[in-house]
Formats: structure tokens, sequence, C-alpha cells
């Protein structure tokens, strides 16, 4: 059996993270062979820390945009190394998962919203293991930051005139990478959601028999 790397991306209060805990739990209990390891990016190594302190103080979006590139890259280049690659090289006869909240999904998407040009930050992702799948989870700007507000303080990327563009980006993304990408439609309760979700991952898992 293959391992698996999935990915959950998303602009912010789209419930991916609730989706994925789901996730994890259910997968979890669904076969006592599976390993699971859920995890995140930004990180909480030393470049997730300086991006996560930019964006808790940083008021406008469009700012830094080639820092937070560089960032969010070196980050990656640690978390593959360190975390994803080492737990996804297990072959034990066990079925190992990640699920990652976020990937360079979110990279292509926000910095290009941000003004970077496209190509410049797809060509830096291109040496990034492509995952087997990714989840993006869609809904529209203003429910998304209505979630938000309702919970804590908006962030640095959580404007709306920036998210509508995001959004966009967001949805072009399965035409211009070769990734097994799907959308699901996040306007509905976390339950409606997250049955979306288990038939996206049972059809990969039944892919693998
Ligand atoms: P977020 O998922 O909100 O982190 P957490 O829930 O752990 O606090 O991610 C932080 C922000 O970083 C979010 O607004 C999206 C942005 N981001 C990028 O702009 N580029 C990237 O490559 C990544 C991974 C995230």
């Amino acid at each position: 059996m293959k391992n698996l790397f999935i990915v959950f991306d998303g602009m912010d209060g789209c419930g991916k993270s609730t989706q994925l805990s789901m996730l994890h739990d259910y997968l979890f209990k669904m076969d006592k062979r599976i390993r699971i390891l859920s995890t995140r990016e930004p990180t909480f190594g030393k470049y997730g820390m300086k991006i996560r302190k930019m964006l808790a103080t940083h008021v406008d979006p469009y700012s830094d945009s080639d820092i937070l590139l560089n960032l969010y890259i070196k980050d990656r280049e640690e978390h593959l190394e360190n975390l994803v690659k080492p737990f996804l090289s297990n072959h034990d006869g066990n079925i190992s998962i990640i699920l990652c909240d976020r990937y360079y999904y979110s990279t292509i998407a926000y910095q290009h919203t941000q003004g970077v040009e496209l190509n410049k930050v797809i060509k830096l992702n291109k040496k990034f293991i492509k995952p087997d799948l990714a989840i993006i989870l869609d809904l529209h700007p203003e429910t998304a930051l209505k979630r938000i507000s309702k919970e804590r303080a908006e962030e640095k990327f959580e404007k709306l005139a920036f998210m509508k563009e995001l959004r966009k980006n967001f949805h072009d993304l399965k035409e211009l990478l070769s990734d097994n990408i799907v959308y699901v439609d996040t306007s509905g309760s976390e339950d409606e959601t997250f049955e979306k979700v288990k038939k996206k991952v049972g059809k990969l898992l039944k892919s693998l028999d």
C-alpha cells in the first residue's frame, strides 16, 4: 500500500483546520494499520515563526510579498526534510498518511495575489513533492470574514478585496498545475462539508486497492 500525502488548502476562514481534524479522527478509527500525522504550514520552526509574527502585526495585505515568498519557501524546505519525507518514507506494512494544513497552493494563490508574478511563484515550488490529493475548500469571502470575526481579530490577508482576488487565484490552480486538485464548497454545515470530503478521500483510497 502506498503512503499518502493529502493537503487541505483555501482562504482564511474556509474551515480547513476543522475538516482536517475531522478527517484525521475518521481515518484513525477506520483502519488499525493507518499511521496518521497532521501538520501545518507555516510551521513552528524558525522561518514559520518569523512569518507568524509578520502576519499578526501587518495591516497591508500587499506588503512584503517577496520577503514572505522567500520565508514560505524556506519554511517548506525545512518542513519536508524534517517531518514530511521521513514520515512518508516508512514502509513497514502499515499505511502512513500525512494531512497537511496549507502547502504550495497557498504560496501560489496568496503571494500571486500580493503581486508576485505567477510564473515566478510556480517555478520556485516546482521542486517540492506533489501531494496525492489537494482538497481546496471554497467559500464566499464575505462568509469567510464573518466566520473569522466571530472567533478572533483579523490578520494581514483577511481583507475583502484581497480575498476576492485570492478566491479566483485558488480557482485557477486546477488549470495551471497537473496536481490532483478537488474543490469542495464549505458554505453548508461542518457535517455536510465533511460528507463531501469523505467522498473525495474515499475515491483516492479505492484507487489504491
Ligand atoms: P493559517 O492557516 O492562518 O495559519 P494558522 O491557522 O496556523 O495560524 O496561515 C497563515 C497565513 O499564511 C494565511 O493567511 C495564509 C498565509 N500563507 C501564505 O500567504 N503563503 C503560504 O505559502 C502559506 C503556507 C500560508
